[in-house]
């Protein structure tokens, strides 16, 4: 691929700005500066160096972050700041989208990614992808709570009941709580027809995936092939147990 189109790939800006970045000499080609923007890449094992920042060539990126309280998912951000503004803006530039949501109030994992494939297949109801949650909520938890929970409760502008696919007693006021769908205000919603209150949310696994305990609220880091296959494991099987 012409190194231009490369960089425009990898979001690096329009085809002008690209164009700008390689003939001004800011950029390498594995370790190699290059000046002509219709150079040829070899595709394997790319890694570029724009001002001496390594990037290596993705042709598709899928990032896990750790969102903190206080920021909104959208990309046009009404009230609070945007995820987005803890990600490198190329991110943006390449049209990487959050894969589901997370309320502005609730912190904890959310996958990103450029694929469309993958984002429908992650946010897809047919799929039933599990997700934990950590709950900590204003009312001790009682056991008919849990059974209710895990019996199927009602949801307001809902037709059927939804049961939670697991939900394990952390303390007197928390809950680990397992479920496979995705709705508004799901977790929320379910606490509140079960008799209790959220007061904080936390997503702790996706799938097969889990929120990794090294990783600090605000930052990111990419999904490489074996986290991307216990994702995948899950979309076949089934829910954890919370
Ligand atoms: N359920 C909620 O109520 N809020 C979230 O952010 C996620 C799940």
């Amino acid at each position: 691929m012409q190194l231009l189109r490369v960089l425009q790939s990898q979001g690096f800006g329009v085809r002008r700005a690209c164009r700008d970045l390689i003939e001004t000499g800011r950029v390498k080609v594995n370790g190699v500066r290059v000046l002509e923007p219709d150079f040829e890449c070899a595709m394997t094992a790319l890694t570029l160096t724009l001002d001496d920042q390594d990037w290596a060539y993705r042709e598709q990126v899928y990032l896990a972050l750790h969102k903190p309280v206080g920021f909104e998912c959208s990309r046009q951000a009404q009230h609070h700041p945007s995820v987005f503004s803890l990600l490198p803006a190329l991110f943006l530039e390449r049209g990487v989208q959050p894969v589901g949501r997370l309320d502005q109030d609730s912190s904890g994992l959310l996958l990103l990614s450029d694929d469309g494939d993958f984002i429908h297949r992650y946010t897809s109801p047919k799929k039933e992808i599990g997700k934990r949650y950590r709950v900590v909520c204003k009312h001790p938890v009682s056991e008919e709570q849990i059974a209710a929970l895990l019996g199927g409760v009602l949801l307001r502008d809902e037709t059927a009941p939804i049961a939670a696919r697991g939900c394990t007693r952390v303390s007197e006021n928390v809950i680990d709580l397992g479920i496979a769908e995705g709705k508004y205000h799901q977790v929320k919603r379910m606490l509140a027809a079960a008799g209790n209150r959220v007061e904080s949310l936390q997503r702790t696994r996706i799938g097969g995936y889990a929120l990794p305990s090294d990783l600090e609220a605000g930052q990111w880091r990419y999904l490489e092939e074996a986290d991307l296959a216990s994702l995948a494991e899950t979309v076949a099987a089934a829910v954890p147990s919370a």
